[in-house]
């Protein structure tokens, strides 16, 4: 499973260049507006400080103007992948980028037929957002992403689910189990998954005893 840091924040972004276990970005415009900055400018840089997919989400409604839109962010560097909105307009503009071989990932996914509409216009990743589902009913986050995996096996789909919305350490386990093939998470709980605290009393016992 690929690891995205599901962010804005540059200085995180930095953090996490150096970790030698996370594979791409993804941001929204609202974390990118809670940085207080403008989006191409974030974008742009972020493209500096991460050599894998990061997402970037268009901010027009319809399909011909979320298009130039993409396009332009396209340009702009080899590992963008254009955040697509899931509606109607959405989905005509993923059909168009995938022709043309941009990756798209669409995003703010709740149910399975939501995803096959996605993958069936060719985007490459769907966003199931598992917290936000968890909100409304405890256990419907892992739940979605079980069952769009098992549809886009059975169907042959090769649009990857990104488990989006995660919150906590239990988010990613349950993630990893329901066969998501990127789970997107915030830096805090990226730190959170090189912890228990058995490893590290484990670790004080070991650093006293070789003293
Ligand atoms: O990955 C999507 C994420 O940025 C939204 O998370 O916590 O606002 O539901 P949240």
């Amino acid at each position: 499973m690929k690891i995205f840091i599901d962010t804005a924040n540059l200085n995180e972004i930095k953090e996490a260049s150096s970790f030698p276990f996370v594979d791409g970005v993804t941001t929204n415009p609202s974390l990118i507006a809670k940085e207080g900055r403008d989006l191409v400018s974030t974008i742009k840089e972020i493209t500096t400080l991460i050599d894998g997919p990061i997402s970037a989400e268009v901010k027009e409604d319809n399909a011909t103007n979320m298009y130039k839109e993409a396009k332009e962010y396209a340009k702009m560097h080899k590992n963008i992948v254009i955040k697509v909105p899931m509606t109607l307009e959405g989905m005509k503009l993923t059909k168009m980028l995938s022709k043309e071989g941009i990756k798209t990932n669409v995003t703010l996914i709740f149910t399975p037929a939501q995803a096959i509409l996605a993958a069936k216009c060719g985007a490459t990743y769907v966003s199931p957002f598992m917290g936000r589902l968890d909100d409304i009913t405890k256990g419907t986050g892992v739940e979605l992403i079980s069952e769009v995996r098992y549809l886009f096996d059975l169907y042959g789909f090769d649009t990857e689910i990104i488990a989006a919305s995660i919150r906590s350490l239990d988010h990613v386990h349950e993630a990893l189990h329901a066969g998501a093939h990127v789970a997107t998470i915030p830096y805090k709980v990226i730190l959170k998954m090189l912890e228990h605290p058995l490893t590290t009393k484990g670790l004080e016992i070991f650093k006293e005893a070789s003293k």
